[in-house]
């Protein structure tokens, strides 16, 4: 463990915890090799295997770039986490409460068994894809332009820019969707949808392919680690209860039916994409020792190599390995 540097808040330190991430980036790139890219949406079998990056911003001001840090790639399943918080902000918490639960499945982000198997009367959770496509079909607006409008704007707000949608992935993923479609019309037989269910499903796909990269991820986790607020202007940019739902619904959730184990030996809320994304918030800690990040901090790694959940196989591990060292877990 890190210990001795009494003020974590100054170029040297962010140079020495640099070389420590960089060592540990090149270590766990070699992790890549024991993972495969996602291939059911056949365009992002494309993605180089070997990548491997992490980006860490600290509430502090204190930001680490390591490895591949600058390579877009879609977010899928971490747009998840954005569609139900722009939900609760547009239709209040208990009205998305109400339609979609927040239990852990224990099931695959795709399953669909669960669903008719257990009779639910709302999907699991927001974060497997019947409850994302619940969640989709329960936002504002008639077309799946309207209906994403306002979490591009949300996103725009905390990047500084607007992202795009990668049309490519976009339409891939239209184009080879049976199970979503599968899931879609189950919903939609037991009445779970509010809106159209091609325009759910058309609003879901063009939200999974929203382009991203590893800072934009840190930067969005380092405002969820702060309940919502942006720590440099102190704008509130989500409402708190929201915020800390949508962590508590990562924790539980986030690594699908990874998350107990991710929980355990992690320790943070995450969320991760069959893109090899991943989105992490590290809430401040109160620790009597002296540790980098402990006013909190957000992190975004990419690595496509996934293991046999649809998790980042070294991205998780280089998580694993950051969070044992520098005693990250919220627990
Ligand atoms: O719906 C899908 O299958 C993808 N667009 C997203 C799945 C995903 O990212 C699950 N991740 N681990």
């Amino acid at each position: 463990m890190v210990q001795g540097i009494a003020n974590w808040n100054t170029e040297e330190t962010e140079e020495w915890l640099q070389s420590y991430v960089d060592d540990w980036v090149a270590f766990y790139r070699k992790h890549t090799n024991d993972g495969e890219v996602a291939s059911y949406i056949p365009v992002l079998q494309k993605a180089d295997p070997d990548d491997l990056g992490i980006v860490i911003i600290g509430k502090n001001g204190i930001n680490i770039h390591s490895g591949d840090d600058d390579i877009p790639f879609t977010m899928q399943s971490i747009s998840k986490v954005l569609s139900f918080i722009v939900g609760c902000m547009e239709r209040g918490v208990a009205y998305m409460l109400d339609r979609v639960d927040v239990e852990p499945a224990g099931e695959a982000f795709n399953s669909i068994i669960h669903l008719e198997m257990k009779q639910v009367k709302k999907p699991f959770n927001p974060l497997i894809n019947a409850g994302a496509i619940t969640v989709t079909s329960l936002l504002e607006g008639n077309t799946s332009d309207e209906k994403l409008k306002p979490m591009l704007q949300l996103l725009e707000v905390m990047l500084g820019y607007r992202p795009e949608i990668n049309v490519e992935v976009y339409e891939s993923e239209r184009d080879s969707s049976m199970r979503n479609r599968a899931i879609g019309y189950y919903l939609l037989e037991v009445g779970f949808l509010e809106s159209d269910l091609n325009i759910t499903l058309e609003t879901y796909f063009k939200q999974c392919s929203i382009e991203v990269t590893i800072n934009d991820l840190a930067r969005i986790g380092m405002i969820l680690a702060n309940d919502g607020e942006d720590p440099d202007t102190q704008e509130e940019i989500i409402p708190r209860q929201v915020a800390r739902i949508a962590k508590a619904l990562m924790l539980t959730c986030g690594m699908y039916d990874a998350s107990g184990k991710f929980a355990t030996y992690v320790g943070i809320p995450a969320k991760s994409g069959v893109s090899g994304g991943i989105i992490a918030a590290v809430p401040p800690r109160v620790r009597d020792e002296d540790l980098p990040f402990l006013e909190g901090c957000g992190i975004g790694v990419y690595g496509p190599s996934l293991d046999d959940k649809g998790n980042s196989i070294a991205g998780i591990r280089l998580l694993r390995h950051i969070a044992k060292q520098w005693d990250l877990s919220i627990f």
